[in-house]
């Protein structure tokens, strides 16, 4: 079977640079909560800045992006972002490979508790959390504030 590293697919870290494909990614993927004033260049440049590592996409053969996971820490909370792989090559299994980067990231930093917020009406996002061991926090209500 031809696996997507057969096809040319690579995982690099993300960098500033990516934003535009990654932006044109987002938006062309239902579900993505984009409307956050965080979404700007300049909030994932920053996001991108303080967390170097745990960054990700999948870069096909001819260098476009395929796939994006950002993964960003407090020091002590591990969250997830953006997971997100193009409609073509999902079910390769490039998600989880993105994922599992993140955490082994994480995982080196001693961080020991992630957290990814996924909107109420992306049930299959939902579905694909729950397939990778995640569970819900029905008792937590999330508040958020424009500064
Ligand atoms: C969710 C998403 C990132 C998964 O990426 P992917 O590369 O297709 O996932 P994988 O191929 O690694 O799939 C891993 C497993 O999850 C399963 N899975 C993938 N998407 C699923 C879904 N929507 N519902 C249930 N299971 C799902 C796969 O069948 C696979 O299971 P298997 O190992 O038993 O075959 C991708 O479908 C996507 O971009 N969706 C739209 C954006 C989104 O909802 N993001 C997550 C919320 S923020």
């Amino acid at each position: 079977m031809t696996t997507w590293q057969d096809e040319g697919i690579r995982i690099r870290r993300m960098v500033p640079e990516d934003y535009e494909e990654a932006y044109a990614l987002w938006e062309r993927t239902p579900g993505m909560h984009l409307q956050s004033l965080n979404n700007t260049y300049g909030g994932i440049a920053l996001l991108l800045t303080k967390n170097p590592n745990s960054c990700f996409v999948a870069v096909d053969a001819d260098g476009r992006v395929v796939a994006t996971a950002l993964g960003a820490t407090d020091g002590r909370k591990g969250y997830l972002y953006h997971v997100a792989v193009a409609e073509q090559w999902r079910g390769h299994g490039i998600g989880t490979t993105l994922i599992n980067r993140i955490y082994d990231v994480f995982k080196a930093v001693g961080i020991v508790k992630i957290g990814i917020l996924v909107v109420a009406d992306n049930v299959e996002g939902q579905e694909f959390w729950k397939k990778q061991g995640w569970n819900t926090r029905p008792d937590v209500i999330y508040f958020d504030h424009n500064l």
